[in-house]
């Protein structure tokens, strides 16, 4: 079965981060397809960029960055579990993003956005829509945005609204769809 990593964004203490990446990852298992793995930026505890070559290069010289290599490459598609701060994405992600480029090529990336307000992140999925294409992913064209995330995350959790699961089940299709893209690809010659 295909690795699905669920890459959790925010990495402030008291974050909800891990709460809705719980969530989707127990869907995700319960629907099945995919074998599901949490990757929480805050446990990878990446410095800001400190590599001397371009990614492209894959001249790690930082065990830090050899790691986060070794734990990107496991997974063969991603869900980017992000909130939006100041109106776009976040400075974590941007980094840990940075750091790699080989690993994430041709690689299937959906989106899960949330925020404490009403537009569920949006404008920080749009912003970071043109960088992934740019770096070489395939982006999802379904998304999940979740508004208003103080009222539904507590100490018991991320409670999902009505049909949050079904938009899930969306976007893991097409994840399946765009894995099987690949499969299928011919050959370069
Ligand atoms: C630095 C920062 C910036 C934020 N900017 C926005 C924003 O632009 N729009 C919004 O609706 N909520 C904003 N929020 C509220 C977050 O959506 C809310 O705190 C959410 O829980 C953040 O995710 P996290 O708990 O995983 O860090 C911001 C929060 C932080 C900490």
């Amino acid at each position: 079965m295909p690795r699905l990593q669920f890459i959790v964004a925010s990495t402030r203490p008291g974050r909800v981060g891990p709460a809705v990446a719980a969530w989707a990852t127990e869907e995700a298992r319960r629907q099945g397809g995919f074998d599901i793995e949490t990757v929480d930026l805050a446990d990878i505890g990446l410095p800001f960029f400190d590599e001397p070559e371009h990614p492209s290069e894959a001249a790690y010289v930082h065990q830090h960055t050899k790691d986060w290599s070794a734990t990107v490459s496991r997974g063969d598609a991603y869900v980017f579990v992000m909130p939006m701060y100041n109106g776009t994405f976040t400075a974590p992600l941007k980094n840990a993003i940075d750091f790699l480029y080989q690993e994430w090529q041709d690689k299937p990336v959906a989106l899960l956005s949330y925020t404490a307000g009403p537009s569920g992140g949006v404008p920080a999925i749009e912003a970071i829509r043109p960088i992934l294409t740019r770096i070489g992913f395939r982006a999802a064209e379904r998304s999940i945005s979740v508004p208003g995330i103080a009222e539904l995350t507590g100490p018991d959790g991320f409670r999902a609204p009505d049909g949050l699961a079904g938009e899930l089940a969306g976007v893991l299709d097409e994840i399946a769809k765009l894995l099987a893209d690949t499969d299928a690809a011919p050959a370069q010659v």
